[in-house]
């Protein structure tokens, strides 16, 4: 059997005409003479109306039966309707169902969060899980357009790796047959490479780090975006930052606005993402803190509830530059003028979402980097790759990584990172 399906978002094409929909039942209300269908089919929702002097017996018993998250093919034509939420109705002609669902385990009412997240594989069909991915593939094509518009060729860096990225504490590790291995922590090592190929590169991947914290923005498993520039310096490097942020941020409240609204997020506050963002030194930060009762020493590492006293001061995101040398990551680039920081931000989104961006200008000279390599106790074996690219050809050359996760939850508003990612991978969370 053939048949040829409409799809609710589709429904404006269709005004007055006769449609056939595939799709599940969301909710129900009746009255007697008229039952109320709340249909879903993934791309949006509407309300199917079933009035009984104008359906057969069969028509108005097979919508009876219909309980929640039952699938069926509804058939009816399209009607403006200015009173419901998405504009149109559809008037019922008929009703097939495909299977009646009995005791589906969430109901409208309240469920606790263990509950939801050992449902997870049902929890997105609700309205406003299914706001957050819509929205998180936007930002996918929003990031993909960015970078496909400026020249950027897209580069796939190894999933499993003999070496570590972002030290060594963190690792996934597994057998790679009579090797070890570890799943990537950043493929910005590789991305390097890559830019001394292509030039403007950048990459969009799963990475992994064993980090034992249990926060609202932390995942085991996150999806990062991380351009390399060559020929690109400290400053240009923060321009392209705040271009992508704000090309992001425009393209959600371009093409979201239903999902923002089903999310209730304040879009006021995103209407103010547009560059520059404001930059200040670690050393202002620190100042900062000090001045306004925290407890803090130059050279240690901001938490959580610095980043969001510091993050209160500003309408947008903020650049926190030229880090202490000894907290940062070994390739970071020395400031020439003043070696003990370095020449790299963190980009910290506002009303409390934390550091949504890592970056830096990388160490370019040989000499400088085998330095680091002995400090930090690497293997030169291990990363004689890494090595060869300071040596054939060395350029200044920056790049940064975007965590995609933290992105949706401050464009969403959302309290936890969980949200953001169909199948989360939390601490002690590998279920579904
Ligand atoms: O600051 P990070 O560790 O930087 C890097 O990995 C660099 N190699 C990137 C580069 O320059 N190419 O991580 C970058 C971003 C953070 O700002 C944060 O948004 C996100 O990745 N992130 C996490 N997101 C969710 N859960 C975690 N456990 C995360 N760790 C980092
Ligand atoms: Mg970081």
């Amino acid at each position: 059997m053939s048949r040829k399906l409409s799809m609710i978002r589709d429904v404006d094409k269709h005004i007055n005409e006769t449609v056939t929909i595939g799709c599940w039942l969301h909710n129900k209300r009746s009255s007697g003479k008229i039952q109320f269908l709340q249909l879903r089919d993934g791309s949006g929702y509407i309300q199917g109306v079933v009035v009984k002097s104008d359906v057969t017996q069969e028509v108005w018993d097979a919508a009876a039966k219909l309980t929640q998250e039952s699938s069926l093919y509804v058939t009816g034509t399209v009607r403006e309707d200015t009173r419901s939420k998405g504009g149109f109705e559809l008037n019922v002609t008929g009703v097939e169902i495909i299977q009646i669902t009995s005791d589906y385990p969430i109901t409208p009412k309240e469920h606790g969060v263990d509950y939801l997240m050992d449902h997870r594989h049902l929890w997105i069909r609700t309205p406003r899980q299914r706001a957050i991915l819509v929205v998180r593939a936007q930002i996918i094509r929003a990031i993909q357009q960015f970078f496909d518009e400026r020249g950027f060729q897209l580069v796939d860096p190894p999933i499993l790796t003999p070496s570590s990225c972002e030290g060594t504490t963190n690792l996934f590790h597994t057998k790679y047959f009579d090797e070890d291995a570890y799943l990537t922590q950043s493929g910005q090592l590789y991305m390097e490479a890559a830019a001394m190929a292509l030039g403007r590169v950048y990459s969009f991947g799963p990475t992994f780090r064993a980090e034992k914290s249990k926060t609202r923005r932390h995942l085991i498993e996150f999806w990062m975006i991380e351009p390399e520039m060559a020929f690109v310096a400290h400053e240009e490097n923060l321009e392209v930052q705040e271009q992508f942020v704000s090309h992001i941020v425009a393209s959600v409240m371009k093409h979201c606005s239903k999902e923002l609204e089903v999310l209730e997020r304040d879009v006021t506050k995103l209407a103010q993402i547009t560059a520059p963002f404001p930059r200040i030194t670690y050393d202002e930060a620190v100042d900062f803190l000090k001045s306004n009762g925290h407890e803090f020493e130059w050279g240690e590492d901001f938490g959580a509830p610095h980043e969001t006293a510091i993050a209160a001061n500003y309408d947008r995101p903020v650049f926190i530059t030229h880090w202490p040398t000894e907290i940062k990551a070994f390739y970071m680039k020395p400031d020439p003028n003043r070696p003990e920081v370095v020449l790299c931000a963190d980009m910290i989104a506002p009303e409390g979402y934390g550091e949504i961006i890592g970056g830096s200008q990388r160490i370019d000279d040989p000499e400088l980097m085998e330095e680091r390599f002995a400090e930090h106790e690497l293997s030169k074996e291990a990363y004689q790759w890494y090595l060869d690219l300071r040596k054939y050809g060395s350029v200044p050359h920056s790049g940064f990584g975007l965590g995609l996760e933290r992105t949706v939850a401050w464009i969403c508003g959302l309290d936890h990172v969980r949200e953001t990612i169909p199948f989360p991978r939390l601490l002690y969370r590998l279920y579904p």
